[in-house]
């Protein structure tokens, strides 16, 4: 069983000896120790924030407390305790199919300042995260990402894709369920818990997703002290019939020169069943003196086009968004439920070596996977990233192998994409 305390972990070696060899230290920053602000203030240069407040700095303290922080430094420097790079990551739980979950290990943070960039300070981080979290017994490694060429060297590709949304109010018409239940506006001091509530009932049962945490809902709510647009920020609930809350909205509106169409900026519905969100996009569609809506992480084709008159009302523009890293195939791969059964050898190649292997992918017909490491001619053979892509089946073996990415006969391709065939197309709906 892997531990669910990472912070205690000894840093890699591998990692620790390539960065001393040039000078540099790899070591664990303690949440509540001195080092913390330095960390966050180094961390907020990678990503070109502000210099943190002490404010900020105990409000992060408390939401990062639980994680394993690490920085690179560099002692002959001026600033020598201020970290030259940074990362983080902790142990969270991937749905792989509806009501099942695999902990994942979540790497966020990674930043290298830009005096000391391009010097393999993130390859000796992320490899170090690498082998640290498949020898603490994780299956899977998991980011999201500002850049999308970063990461595939390191193993990861996009497993989970979802929408930038913006809705033309004035062309969409509400055409969608009437939903039963009412909404109320709510207080933002109350969404901390009221989003927990709704998300960890949904996410569940979506593959791709993963659970928030009380720092990510606070700034969503506008609680945190660098949230933006904190003041502006408004919320309403759904009830249902029976009195259960089962969908929240969180929004601002952005004022736009004429003042019958400002945007509605949502930054956040979770709706727990049809309803409640059908309910809550017809709140932000019909809101007075509003011309524009707009939402992020959406499902690749956004429900919200088939409940207004005018489809093209509503533009969706996908993006990659959860990047996984197998680092063990037989657990990764045993972890979901399947659509089909399948019987082939999959040749995977890894250069970091963990994933590399011939595996024998036997799934029987009630959907359940076991996975062998066999001497055996692959059937279908893949790089480490497309075993990624495929595992939660949000993109189909054959799309792969156009783009040359899996390579296979035709028959094997198609029994793959049978297979891997998702019971819901894969979404992440937060950033982490
Ligand atoms: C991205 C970042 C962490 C890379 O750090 P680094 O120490 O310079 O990276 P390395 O020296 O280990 O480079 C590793 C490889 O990645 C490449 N690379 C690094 N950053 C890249 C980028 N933004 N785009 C494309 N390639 C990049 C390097 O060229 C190098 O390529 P190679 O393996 O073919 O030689 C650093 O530029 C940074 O802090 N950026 C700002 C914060 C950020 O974007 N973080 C990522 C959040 S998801």
């Amino acid at each position: 069983m892997a531990p669910s305390q990472t912070s205690t972990l000894p840093l890699d070696a591998e990692s620790s000896a390539a960065l001393a060899r040039t000078g540099l230290e790899y070591a664990l920053v303690d949440p509540d120790g001195d080092g913390f602000a330095s960390f966050l203030s180094s961390v907020a240069r990678g990503f070109l924030g502000e210099e943190p407040t002490p404010e900020q700095v105990e409000s992060s303290r408390s939401a990062l407390r639980t994680r394993r922080l690490t920085g690179v430094f560099d002692r002959a420097g001026d600033q020598p305790d201020v970290p030259v790079a940074t990362v983080d990551s902790w142990v969270s739980e991937l749905t792989v199919s509806p009501e099942r979950t695999l902990p994942i290990w979540s790497i966020s943070a990674v930043t290298v300042a830009p005096t000391h960039r391009r010097r393999g300070i993130a390859t000796a981080m992320l490899t170090g995260e690498l082998r640290t979290a498949a020898a603490a017994g994780y299956a899977l490694a998991g980011l999201t990402v500002t850049e999308a060429t970063i990461y595939g060297r390191w193993g990861f590709s996009p497993a989970a894709w979802a929408s930038d949304v913006v809705v033309d109010t004035r062309r969409a018409r509400w055409t969608g369920p009437v939903a039963p239940g009412r909404l109320d506006f709510v207080p933002k001091e109350s969404l901390p818990e009221r989003i927990t509530a709704v998300h960890e009932r949904m996410r569940v049962r979506r593959p791709g997703a993963v659970p928030g945490w009380e720092g990510r809902w606070r700034g969503i709510a506008g609680l945190t002290p660098e949230a933006p647009d904190a003041k502006k920020v408004r919320a309403v609930a759904y009830r249902d019939p029976a009195g259960v809350e089962r969908g929240i909205l969180v929004y601002t509106i952005a004022e736009r020169e004429e003042f019958t169409a400002h945007e509605l900026q949502i930054r956040a519905l979770f709706a727990d069943g049809d309803d409640a969100l059908a309910a809550l996009w017809r709140f932000a569609l019909e809101h007075d003196l509003v011309g524009r809506v707009t939402a992020e992480l959406q499902p690749a084709v956004p429900p919200v086009q088939w409940m207004v008159s005018d489809r093209r009302a509503v533009t969706a523009t996908l993006t990659d968004h959860h990047w996984l890293r197998v680092l063990d195939v037989p657990g990764a791969l045993a972890s979901r439920r399947y659509s089909g059964p399948l019987d082939l050898v999959f040749g995977v190649s890894d250069p970091l070596g963990f994933a590399e292997g011939a595996w024998r992918v036997r799934i029987d017909g009630s959907g359940e996977a076991v996975v062998d490491r066999v001497e055996a001619e692959p059937d279908v053979r893949m790089p480490v990233g497309s075993l990624a892509s495929l595992l939660l089946g949000g993109v189909r073996a054959t799309e792969l192998a156009t783009a040359g990415l899996v390579h296979g006969a035709a028959a094997h391709l198609g029994a793959v994409d049978g297979a891997f065939a998702p019971a819901a197309a894969p979404l992440l709906d937060i950033w982490y």
